[in-house]
């Protein structure tokens, strides 16, 4: 019979499209007990949504490891170590992605609860800084002698290796502008050669 109602409940969950999110802690003995049963139904066009099914009356005071389990698709065990203390007032948000699945559950302290609340979280857009493109600045010798005696440190490594790629066009940019010249010259000097050897033929 029950092996019967257990197959009935996990077909509709497959034709629904629900998840059954356990919540346990584990106490001194490392036995998980639990702490909430959570419904996440995720049919597919919708919002997911987070309906509690069962929170048990449990007396817990003390810091403990935290653990959520939805079979097959996520195990988060001691996820957070935090104290818990009768009554339980927390928010568990489920924090979902794009697809809705089930990416990370974390609890939070909410003293307007009575018992542990879920909710579930859509990602946010986080702020983003201004664009502003950073300024690069040159390095000269003296500089990265004295940031080198003020911490010493290999801390400068990064923008000594800048200095680096920067310096090899600078060191070099004259020789390109002199070999640059030459070449005109060269070719200018090759050119005239020919027109004044063939103007010589043609006379
Ligand atoms: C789903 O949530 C988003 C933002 O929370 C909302 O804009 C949208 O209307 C909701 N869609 C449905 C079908 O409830
Ligand atoms: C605490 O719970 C209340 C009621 O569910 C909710 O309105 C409020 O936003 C929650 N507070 C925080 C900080 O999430």
């Amino acid at each position: 019979m029950l092996v019967r109602l257990l197959r009935v409940i996990s077909l509709a969950s497959v034709v629904f499209g629900t998840d059954i999110l356990r919540l346990s802690y584990t106490d001194d003995k490392k036995d998980a007990i639990p702490l909430g049963t959570f419904e996440i139904d995720n049919t597919p066009g919708r919002n997911v949504s987070v309906t509690t099914v069962d929170v048990p009356n449990v007396q817990v005071s003390g810091h403990y490891c935290l653990n959520a389990q939805i079979e097959g698709k996520l195990d988060m065990p001691c996820f957070s170590y935090m104290k818990l203390e009768t009554p339980l007032r927390f928010d568990l948000i489920v924090d979902l992605n794009d697809d809705n699945e089930v990416k990370q559950v974390l609890l939070s302290y909410n003293e307007t609860n009575n018992a542990i609340v879920a909710t579930a979280r859509y990602p946010v857009v986080g702020p983003s800084a201004p664009v502003a493109k950073l300024k690069k600045r040159t390095k000269t010798y003296a500089d990265k002698k004295a940031s080198k005696n003020k911490d010493g440190s290999t801390a400068q490594f990064e923008e000594d290796e800048e200095t680096k790629e920067l310096s090899w066009f600078q060191k070099n940019w004259k020789m390109l502008l002199v070999g640059l010249l030459i070449y005109n010259l060269v070719a200018g000097s090759i050119k005239k050669q020919q027109d004044t050897g063939s103007g010589q033929k043609a006379d």
